[in-house]
């Protein structure tokens, strides 16, 4: 049995759909205001409402009793402003650490979190590209101390870019889409950066592997790996496959807008979970898609 945070976005939905589907009894954890996808499989969850105290965390947890916990939950920027720090704070720190403390309380040993290629710019150990990738790391190392002095077993998946349907954030493919149905012109950077795109249905499966691990036994105190294509490309090459196997021709004006400021133009791609491999092929998966 499953206690997953983040199941209303878009990793977390395909998750808990994958995991219904294969027979998880799923349990998931929400706020006042979330809004659960229509899927039939979410008919089937129990849903716990977190009321933001760590009381009331330890009360969600002692009622789901789950073998394991997948944590998505996270507030993304790609850049802050200074109104956003406490809600970056609330959602990547606090939240994921009083589900750790509920954790320990209720003696659930086994914890997956999901971080971001983001924390290791320029290729680094650690160096974040914004600050948003400073928290996921700030949490990492919350994570640390249950791992170390409560004897949790956890895995972190640190995931680069996710594409696939259903996906409600407005990404590069949804602009590519309207830029391709309404033929109007586009200002875009010079495209050289390189884009490290994951299929959802290749990064689901990565949890369940992740989770079959701590199962089996295999991890010993807390591991971390990527989960990337391994393949990235450039964006002016990913427009290209993507006019290709659309069969359209987008009027995208190349380097009409600067770079973002820490553009990530080499992706990291770390170490890759044992048996994880990615099976979906970016251009066939564009060329069979509805827009
Ligand atoms: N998708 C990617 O390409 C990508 C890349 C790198 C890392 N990641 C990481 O992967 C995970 C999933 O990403 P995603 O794209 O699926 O995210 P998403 O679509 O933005 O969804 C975020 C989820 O977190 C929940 N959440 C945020 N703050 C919360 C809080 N304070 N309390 C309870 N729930 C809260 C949201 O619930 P509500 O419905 O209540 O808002 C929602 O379910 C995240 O940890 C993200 O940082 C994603």
């Amino acid at each position: 049995m499953a206690l997953v945070t983040g199941a209303t976005g878009f990793v977390g939905s395909h998750l808990v759909r994958r995991l219904v589907r294969e027979g998880w009894a799923v349990h998931i954890l929400s706020r006042a205001g979330s809004r659960l996808p229509e899927a039939a499989e979410f008919a089937q969850v129990t849903q716990h409402l977190h009321d933001g105290s760590t009381a009331g965390m330890v009360a969600c947890v002692a009622a789901a009793r789950p073998d394991l916990v997948f944590h998505l939950a996270s507030l993304f920027l790609a850049q802050h402003e200074t109104k956003d720090v406490e809600g970056l704070i609330q959602s990547n720190v606090l939240l994921g650490s009083q589900l750790l403390e509920a954790m320990q309380v209720n003696r659930i040993p086994y914890f997956i979190d999901t971080g971001t290629a983001w924390q290791h710019y320029h290729g680094a150990d650690y160096n974040p590209v914004c600050l948003y990738a400073a928290t996921k790391q700030a949490f990492d190392a919350i994570l640390e101390y249950y791992v170390q002095a409560g004897g949790m077993r956890a895995i972190t998946l640190k995931l680069s870019d996710t594409y696939g349907p259903h996906d409600p954030r407005p990404k590069l493919l949804k602009l590519l889409d309207r830029v391709a149905e309404t033929q109007e012109p586009l200002a875009m950077s010079p495209g050289e950066q390189l884009i490290d795109l994951v299929h959802i249905d290749d990064v689901v499966e990565a949890y369940l592997l992740a989770a079959q691990r701590l199962f089996d036994g295999a991890v010993v105190g807390h591991e971390r790996y990527g989960v990337s294509s391994g393949k990235p490309v450039a964006l002016k090459q990913l427009v290209a496959l993507y006019e290709q196997a659309a069969g359209v021709s987008l009027p995208i004006h190349w380097g009409e807008r600067a770079y973002r400021k820490r553009e990530v133009m080499t992706p990291w791609i770390g170490e890759r979970l044992p048996g994880w491999h990615p099976q979906v092929d970016f251009s066939a998966s564009i060329a069979g898609r509805k827009r």
